[in-house]
């Protein structure tokens, strides 16, 4: 577990905010990633804590944050290790946005996989936060639902 400081914003005034840093399955719960899910807001099987849990189960890598024992963000990654590297979940509290959580938590994600291409899905909310972390847009790709 790592920690780092931040600044804090109204709903934590006058206080500094210590975030903990950890990596895989350690103190998480579905019920945690619901509900931080449902507050971010991220679009995912928040009713089915069996299915929820199974990708984090089935996952390369997570990474999350926490302030004073509140899950406050997540990174969820698949990876081959080599080439290829998707960030499949990525969301962070809207009480501490803002405050370089998000910047850390892909910073982990990089350090796990370096020299493999990342890859993620954005909304259109967030693509400026995504340009300003160096991603690119692509202009080929194909998907099929089944
Ligand atoms: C996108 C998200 C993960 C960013 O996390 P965050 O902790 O707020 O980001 P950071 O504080 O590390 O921001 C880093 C920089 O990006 C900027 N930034 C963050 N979100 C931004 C946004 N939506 N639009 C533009 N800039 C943004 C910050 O101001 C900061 O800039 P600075 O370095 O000049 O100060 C978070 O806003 C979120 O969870 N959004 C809702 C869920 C979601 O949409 N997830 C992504 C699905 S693709």
């Amino acid at each position: 577990m790592e920690r780092f400081a931040t600044r804090s914003r109204d709903h934590y005034k006058g206080t500094n905010i210590n975030i903990e840093v950890k990596i895989g399955l350690h103190d998480l719960t579905p019920a945690r990633i619901a509900t931080l899910y449902r507050r971010a807001p991220l679009q995912r099987p928040v009713e089915d804590h069996t299915a929820l849990w199974r990708m984090f189960e089935q996952s390369s890598l997570v990474v999350t944050a926490w302030v004073q024992g509140r899950l406050v963000g997540l990174a969820r990654v698949l990876s081959d290790g080599v080439l290829n590297t998707y960030i499949c979940d990525f969301a962070v509290e809207p009480d501490v946005q803002g405050l370089g959580i998000g910047r850390m938590l892909l910073e982990k994600v990089r350090e796990n996989f370096k020299g493999t291409q990342i890859y993620l899905y954005d909304a259109k909310t967030t693509s400026r936060f995504y340009a300003k972390m160096g991603f690119l847009n692509m202009k080929e790709g194909l998907w099929k639902w089944q």
